[in-house]
C-alpha cells in the first residue's frame, strides 16, 4: 500500500500586503522584491493563528476527499510558527474538526514540513498501521518576522494547506528526506530563550534571522540533487514527469533548479508571486491551484520537493 492524495484544501488570510505596502515600513521597493524573488504580494493574518488557519484548510481537504473527520487515523501538522509550545497545533486542529479517532502531533521541519509529514504517513501506510491521514502545512510567520529587517520581512507570508492521504495501490512511488544540523544557524528563530531563577535571565522573544545567500546556495544545490536521486532510484525518465512542484521560496531558486535539471520552466508551476514564501504551506497551496486549474489527471507523475531551516530537505515522486 502507498499514500494517495485524495483531497486538498487551503486557507489564506484575507489581508493582502503588496510590495508597495512594505516599502512604506522598510527601505525597499517593488522592483527589488519582484526581480530578486518573484514576489508581488503576500497574505498576513490579523485574526487567525496557525491552528485556526490549519483547521479551516483541513475541513476543506476533508470535503474535497469525501472523508469524515472520524475516519482520520493520523493527523500531522508541519509548522515552524505554532501558536503555543503546547498543546500541539495538531491537537488543536483535532479538537476543532472532530477527528476523534486520530493520533495528532506536530513536526518541525520548516519549509520541508509538508514533505516530511507525507513521508511519515507513507511509512505508517506501508507498515499497514493506518489507512487514512490528514497532513497540514500551516504558518503565521508574520508573528516571528522582524518587520524592520528588509532582508527577511519581504519574503514570507501566512497561509495553510492540507491534504487527505489514503492508503491505495497507486500514489507515492518513492521518496527521500535529509537534514544537516550543522547548518542550523543560517535560518533560525530563537523565540524561546532560556530563563530560570538560577541564571537570573528572563525569557525573551526572538525573531527570524537568515543568511539569505547561504540558504540560496543550499537550495539551488539540494533541490535538483534530491529530484535527481529520486529519478535515478525509480528509473523514471524526466520525460515522464509532468510537473515539479517545488517549495515556493524564490522564483530564482526555482529557475536555477530547472536549469540544473535541464527541464523547461513550464514544468515548474509557481504561486510565489501571490503568496510569497509560506514555508510548509507553499507546496499544498500550489497543488490546490493546480487541481483547481485542472492541471492534474489520474496517472500523471509529479515530483514535489521542499527545503528549509534545520537545514532540512525532502522530495516525493508520486502518481496522481
Ligand atoms: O524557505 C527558505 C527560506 N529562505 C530562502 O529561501 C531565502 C533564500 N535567499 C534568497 O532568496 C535571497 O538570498 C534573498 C532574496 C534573501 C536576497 O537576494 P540576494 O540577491 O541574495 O540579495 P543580497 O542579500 O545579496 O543583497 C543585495 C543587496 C544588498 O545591498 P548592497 O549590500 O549590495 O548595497 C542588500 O542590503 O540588496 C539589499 N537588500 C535589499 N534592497 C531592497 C536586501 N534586501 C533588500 C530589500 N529591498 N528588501
Amino acid at each position: 500500500m502507498t499514500a494517495r492524495i485524495a483531497g486538498i484544501g487551503i486557507c489564506v488570510p484575507e489581508n493582502i500586503i503588496t510590495n508597495d505596502d512594505l516599502a512604506k515600513i522598510v527601505d525597499t521597493n517593488d522592483e527589488w522584491i519582484r526581480s530578486r524573488t518573484g514576489i508581488c504580494e503576500r497574505r498576513i493574518s490579523t485574526e487567525d493563528g496557525t491552528s485556526a488557519l490549519a483547521a479551516k484548510a483541513a475541513k476543506k481537504a476533508l470535503e474535497a476527499a469525501g472523508v469524515s473527520p472520524e475516519e482520520i487515523d493520523i493527523l500531522i501538522l508541519g509548522t515552524s510558527s505554532p501558536d503555543y509550545n503546547y498543546p500541539s497545533g495538531a491537537c488543536e486542529v483535532q479538537a476543532a474538526i472532530g477527528a476523534v479517532n486520530a493520533v495528532a502531533f506536530d513536526i518541525s521541519a520548516a519549509c520541508a514540513g509538508f514533505i516530511f509529514a507525507m513521508e511519515i504517513v507513507q511509512g505508517f501506510f506501508q507498515a499497514g498501521i493506518y489507512k487514512t491521514a490528514l497532513i497540514i502545512g500551516s504558518e503565521t510567520l508574520s508573528k516571528v518576522t522582524d518587520w524592520s529587517d528588509r532582508g527577511t520581512c519581504v519574503l514570507f507570508g501566512d497561509g495553510a494547506g492540507a491534504a487527505v492521504l489514503k492508503a491505495d495501490e497507486k500514489g507515492i512511488i518513492d521518496m527521500m528526506m535529509g537534514s544537516d544540523g550543522t547548518k542550523g544557524p543560517v535560518l533560525a528563530c530563537q523565540s524561546r530563550t532560556l530563563g530560570n531563577f538560577l541564571t537570573g535571565t528572563k525569557p525573551e522573544i526572538g525573531f527570524m534571522t537568515m543568511d539569505g545567500q547561504e540558504v540560496f546556495r543550499f537550495a539551488v544545490k539540494k533541490v535538483p540533487e534530491s529530484v535527481e536521486i529520486l529519478l535515478k532510484k525509480t528509473g523514471i525518465p524526466k520525460e515522464e514527469i509532468k510537473y515539479y512542484v517545488l517549495h515556493q521560496a524564490n522564483e530564482r531558486i526555482i529557475e536555477a533548479a530547472a536549469k540544473r535539471l535541464k527541464e523547461p520552466m513550464d514544468k515548474f508551476p509557481m504561486s510565489i508571486s501571490r503568496y510569497g514564501n509560506t514555508s510548509t504551506a507553499s507546496i499544498p497551496l500550489l497543488l490546490n491551484e493546480m487541481v483547481e486549474h485542472g492541471m492534474l489527471e489520474p496517472g500523471d507523475k509529479i515530483v514535489m520537493s521542499g527545503f528549509g531551516a534545520g537545514m532540512t530537505w525532502g522530495a516525493v515522486l508520486l502518481e496522481w
